[in-house]
């Protein structure tokens, strides 16, 4: 079969020959053809939805499962009436409102609608699409369409009629081109038959708007999560395999910049990536679509199916995608990403987990530390941190000199001497820098944290509390120990007596007033480094695990 192509790109062409093109789609319509179609969400394959002959040779083409009922595509809410029965207020008042637009309604139906066309079903998927073309020839061709997404079953749906050809050429009748499609994801089903109404899948009209007017709206389970084995969904075509490329996707959730992160640490050089604007970078060297801007959801709807489509030209062997959050078009573009990945979901938030370490002198706060890094944490020593920073923070020299006087050197070091000076024997001096340390230590920890590799991190400070860089911890951790070891152990190291190592000791916060301030305590009372650092070693282990555990726990809810 020859596929004709109706080129209505551009409808301001001579009137004559636009109609001509109208006319002639219509009439394979009429005449029980195959054409496929624009609308502003995706390309449908359109038949005569009252004659089954037509219809069946949808499934056909499509290789659609025979049980995945049709919508039935209309020029107005006029025809409500014909083909459905009990319609309730509140559809034309979604039709009023919304119509031609993104947003398809289940209804009773009316027997006229063959079986075939609904899937046996004794409901109807009603939809008026919002394209001038499309509703031109369906007006000619004096008939309702049933009109499915235009793709091969299991393929990514067509945004644009090079897609449909791609997948139907020679297989049907003809295909009008009337360009790019400006929604971009199929429209949003909402089932009118129950109480409350109940979103089958999200579209391009988003659910808020619909709430606006209907108020509660129930969203079945299926658009979020994967079907339990041998689950029957609301809508027969959820419970196909969706919207999939052929490499295998792995949809990243979570704040952007951690999921391009998580990316970056999963790819391998094979990877194929769909990612924000902001950080396409990151994937240098490695086949990349897309999506828009973060905040750009608009153009990541247009984008996403063109995205899963491209890489089956590609040889990527996985696709990892970031993926924006739930609201607005975010619910549709994330079913969408997550049905093509059969739901395989990373949420990049979850993954990271931040540990604060404190403790006093001697307690064993360096073992406990350098556990984690066995554990392929990454350590920030609050005080190198802040030494880094006076060699080249002007900012932060100035608020010192603001408080204590010049105390730099003429090569512009800290003379550590006069400070110490100064604040060791004076609790408020003392408070005073330490409130300005950490007034420019939180916010270097914190960037540090957003660019780091998104996983384990230890934040290491003496003053974890009184600075205020608890608020970045998931857990806070006193490394505590019994005043006699801790004795001896100042004495090995720092080599000195011990009349100075207990007061060393003393001058600090005392282990009861960790305990207190901390979510949970390492007590060392090892005899040996080793021993401490493999009792750490299971203790951090134990505790990422139920961080990460209860992470994953409040993501559901
Ligand atoms: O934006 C769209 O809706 C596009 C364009 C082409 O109009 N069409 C589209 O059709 O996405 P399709 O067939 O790919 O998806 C229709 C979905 C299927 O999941 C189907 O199971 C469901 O609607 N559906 C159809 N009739 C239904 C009914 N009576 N009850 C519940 N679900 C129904
Ligand atoms: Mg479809």
């Amino acid at each position: 079969m020859q596929t004709q192509v109706f080129d209505l790109r551009d409808t301001k062409r001579p009137q004559k020959e636009v109609d001509d093109q109208i006319e002639a789609a219509a009439r394979i319509l009429r005449e029980g053809g195959l054409v496929g179609i624009p609308t502003e969400t995706v390309y449908g394959l359109a038949a005569n939805g009252l004659d089954p002959d037509a219809v069946r040779k949808i499934y056909v083409a499509k290789g659609r499962p025979s049980d995945n009922p049709m919508i039935l595509t209309v020029s107005g809410a006029q025809w409500l009436t014909r083909y459905c029965v009990d319609v309730p207020p509140i559809a034309y008042e979604l039709a009023r409102r919304f119509w031609p637009g993104p947003l398809t309604l289940i209804l009773k139906r009316n027997p006229i609608v063959p079986d075939v066309t609904t899937g046996g079903l004794d409901t109807v998927a009603m939809r008026c699409p919002n394209h001038p073309v499309t509703l031109a020839i369906i007006r000619e061709a004096g008939i309702p369409v049933a009109a499915p997404s235009a793709n091969t079953s299991g393929r990514p749906s067509c945004t644009t009629a090079q897609d449909v050809l791609e997948d139907m050429n020679g297989k049907i009748e003809g295909v009008v081109d009337g360009g790019p499609c400006s929604v971009g994801v199929e429209s949003t089903i909402l089932d009118l038959t129950v109480n409350p109404p109940r979103l089958l899948r999200p579209g391009g009209l988003p659910l808020e708007d619909l709430e606006a007017v209907v108020g509660l709206i129930e969203v079945d389970h299926a658009v979020t999560k994967p079907l339990k084995e041998g689950e029957q969904p609301k809508a027969p075509g959820m419970k196909y395999r969706h919207y999939a490329p052929e490499a295998p996707v792995t949809v990243v959730t979570g704040a952007p910049a951690r999921s391009a992160q998580e990316i970056v640490h999963r790819m391998t050089p094979t990877s194929g990536v769909i990612c924000f604007e902001e950080f396409e970078e990151l994937f240098a060297g490695h086949e990349v679509h897309v999506l828009g801007k973060t905040g750009d959801k608009v153009t990541q709807a247009q984008r996403v199916f063109d995205a899963l489509r491209t890489f089956d030209e590609s040889s990527v062997t996985e696709i990892f995608a970031q993926c924006p959050d739930n609201r607005g078009l975010g619910l549709a573009i994330n079913n969408r990403l997550k049905k093509a990945a059969g739901f395989h979901v990373i949420d990049a938030d979850d993954s990271s987990v931040v540990l604060g370490i404190t403790g006093g002198t001697g307690a064993g706060k360096t073992s406990a530390l350098h556990a984690i890094e066995m554990l392929g944490g990454t350590v920030f020593d609050c005080d190198a941190i802040y030494h880094e920073m006076l060699k080249s923070d002007e900012n932060l020299k100035n608020a010192i000199i603001g408080v204590f006087g010049n105390i730099f050197d003429e090569d512009g070091t800290l003379n550590r001497k006069k400070l110490g000076e100064m604040v060791f024997s004076n609790k408020d001096r003392l408070d005073q820098l330490n409130e300005i340390i950490y007034r420019f230590v939180r916010p270097e920890i914190l960037r540090r944290l957003e660019g780091g590799d998104g996983r384990l991190y230890a934040i290491d400070a003496i003053s974890l509390i009184e600075g205020g860089l608890d608020q970045f911890c998931d857990c806070t951790v006193a490394v505590t120990s019994p005043m006699e070891l801790r004795v001896r152990r100042v004495m090995a190291r720092d080599n000195i007596e011990e009349q100075y190592a207990r007061l060393r000791i003393s001058a600090q916060k005392s282990d009861d007033y960790f305990r207190e301030k901390c979510d949970c305590e390492l007590e060392n009372a090892a005899e040996t480094v080793e021993t401490f650092e493999k009792e750490a070693l299971r203790f951090f282990t134990k505790l990422i695990d139920r961080i990460k555990e209860e992470k994953q726990h409040a993501g559901k809810e």
